[in-house]
C-alpha cells in the first residue's frame, strides 16, 4: 500500500478519487484542498464495525473534529452516524449550523471559557469532558442557572508515554490537560463531582497523544482506566457507564510509515478491557474513541502551483508554491513528514532534489526539505499527498494569505465545500 500508487492517467498526471487534479487546479485555482468524501466515509466505517463487532452496540467512536471542521464534514458525520469531539464555540457552532444532533457531541478543552460553557448547555451539549475542578464549579453553576443537569465525562492522565512528538502526547502525568490518577487528583475531582448537584457524571476519559502506531499504550491506558474505574467503584459504590479512550491512531504521511490495523488494534483494546472487567467484576462501560488524523488525512490532498525554481549551485534547491505554512504549518511546527509529487509530470521519474518551500516571508516556511520531485517549470501543479488533517483546521491568515478553499470529491464528481477567502474576506472584519 503507498501514500500515492497513481503513477499518472494517461497524459501523465496525478489523479486523486479519480479525477485529474490538474483539471481540478485549472476549474478552482490553486491553492486548493481536496478532501475524498468516500474515503472519509470508508473510514468511518472502519471504525463503525469494528466498534459493532468488538465492543458492542452502543460502543460510538466520535470524529475529533479539530482534525478538520466545516459544515459539510458535520453533515457527513450524522450520515455515518458518528458523534463528535468539539473543542471551542466556534466548533459547536458549526455543527449546529450543518444540523449536528449535539447529543453526541462531547466538549473537550482544558479551558472552556464561560462563554463557551453557557453557549454550550443553551444549545444542549451531550457531554462536556471536564478538565479540572475550577472548570467543574463553572458547569455545574451554568447548569443550575439553566436549570439543567448537565452530563459529563472526567479527563483524566493516565500516565501513559506513547513516544510520539512531545507536542502532541498528553497522557503523562505532567500534561496540561486533565487531572492525574497518581497524583490523587483524579480522585478528588471525582468526587466532588459526585457531589455536585447539577452534574451527572457518566465517565471517565484519556487522551495519551497522535500519531501513534502501537496498539499497547491504547490497553495499557484502558487498563489504568479500569483500575480507577474499579477503585471508584469500591470506594465510592458509583459505577460509571463511559470510558473513552480518545484518539491518535498513526495515519502514513510517506511510505517509511508503516501500515497500522485499526480494526486489528481495536479487536485487542476490546479483548483486554473485557478480560479486565471481567477480572475486576465490572460491566463493561459504553466505550468511545475520538480518532480525528485517521478519519480524514489521508482523504485529504493539497493543490498548489509551482513559482520560482531556485538552484543554488553547490548548495540546495528551491521549489517555491503559491502556498505554505499558511495552509500548511505542520513542517514549521513539528517538522511533520509527507509526500510531495508534481501532478503535471505524474509518469516520470523523480530526480530532482529540493526543498519545496511557500511564499511566507519567512525562511521557516517549509512545506518539506529534501523531497525528491520531477523538476517542476513554472506553472506546474505540485500535490502534497495526506493532508486532510490538521491542515485546513490549523490554516492562518499570516502575511494576509486567504485560506484556499475546500473541494470535496465524490464518484467522480467534484463540489465546493467551503469557498476560498477572497481579499474582500481578508478586510471583511477591518474597521
Ligand atoms: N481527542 C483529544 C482529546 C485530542 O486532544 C486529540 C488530538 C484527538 C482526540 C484526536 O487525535 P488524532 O486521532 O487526530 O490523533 N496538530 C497536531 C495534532 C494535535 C492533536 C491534538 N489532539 C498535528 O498536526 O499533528
Amino acid at each position: 500500500m503507498y501514500i500515492c500508487d497513481n503513477i499518472g492517467n494517461c497524459e501523465g498526471h496525478l489523479t486523486f478519487a479519480g479525477i485529474d487534479t490538474t483539471l481540478l487546479a485549472e476549474k478552482y485555482g490553486t491553492p486548493l484542498y481536496l478532501m475524498d468524501e468516500d474515503k472519509i466515509r470508508e473510514n468511518c466505517r472502519i471504525y463503525k464495525n469494528a466498534f459493532t463487532k468488538y465492543f458492542g452496540e452502543n460502543a460510538l467512536p466520535l470524529f475529533a473534529s479539530k482534525s478538520a471542521s466545516f459544515k459539510r464534514l458535520y453533515e457527513i458525520m450524522a450520515e455515518e452516524k458518528m458523534g463528535i469531539d468539539v473543542v471551542s464555540s466556534g466548533e459547536v457552532y458549526t455543527a449546529i449550523k450543518a444540523g449536528f444532533d449535539l447529543k453526541n457531541a462531547y466538549f473537550h478543552s482544558n479551558n472552556k471559557t464561560d462563554f463557551d460553557i453557557e453557549f454550550a448547555i443553551q444549545n444542549g451539549i451531550g457531554y462536556f469532558v471536564v478538565d479540572n475542578i475550577q472548570e467543574l464549579e463553572r458547569i455545574n453553576f451554568e447548569a443550575g442557572k439553566q436549570g439543567k443537569k448537565q452530563d459529563i465525562l472526567l479527563r483524566l492522565t493516565p500516565g501513559i508515554d506513547p513516544h510520539t512528538f512531545e507536542a502532541i502526547s498528553t497522557g503523562k502525568v505532567d500534561s496540561k490537560f486533565g487531572s492525574a490518577i497518581e497524583t490523587g487528583q483524579a480522585e478528588i475531582i471525582t468526587c466532588q463531582a459526585l457531589e455536585m448537584e447539577n452534574i451527572n457524571l457518566c465517565g471517565f476519559h484519556c487522551h495519551i497523544g497522535s500519531q501513534i502506531f502501537e496498539t499497547e499504550p491504547f490497553y495499557k491506558a484502558a487498563e489504568v482506566m479500569l483500575e480507577f474505574i474499579s477503585l471508584i467503584k469500591e470506594k465510592y459504590c458509583y459505577e460509571i457507564s463511559q470510558l473513552n479512550l480518545g484518539g491518535g491512531y498513526g495515519v502514513r504521511y510517506t511510505n517509511n510509515d508503516p501500515v497500522f490495523d485499526i480494526d486489528g488494534s481495536i479487536k485487542q483494546v476490546a479483548k483486554s478491557i473485557k478480560e479486565i472487567c471481567e477480572i475486576k467484576k465490572l460491566s463493561i462501560p459504553k466505550i468511545l474513541m475520538e480518532p480525528g488524523r485517521s478519519i480524514v488525512a489521508n482523504a485529504g490532498m493539497t493543490l498548489y502551483t509551482a513559482g520560482t525554481v531556485k538552484e543554488i549551485p553547490g548548495f540546495k534547491s528551491y521549489v517555491s508554491i503559491d502556498g505554505g505554512m499558511t495552509d500548511n504549518p505542520r513542517y514549521a511546527l513539528y517538522k511533520a513528514d509527507y509526500t510531495v509529487l508534481n501532478a503535471s509530470k505524474a509518469d516520470k521519474t523523480p530526480d530532482f532534489k529540493c526543498s519545496v518551500v511557500g511564499r511566507c516571508c519567512e525562511s521557516g516556511d517549509i512545506i518539506q526539505e529534501n523531497v525528491n520531485l520531477v523538476k517542476p517549470t513554472r506553472g506546474e501543479i505540485i500535490a502534497v499527498c495526506t493532508t486532510g488533517a490538521y491542515n485546513y483546521s490549523m490554516a492562518s491568515n499570516y502575511n494576509r494569505v486567504g485560506k484556499p478553499p475546500v473541494i470535496m470529491l465524490s464518484k467522480g464528481k467534484d463540489y465546493i465545500a467551503v469557498k476560498g477567502e477572497t481579499l474582500e474576506d481578508i478586510v471583511r472584519n477591518d474597521i
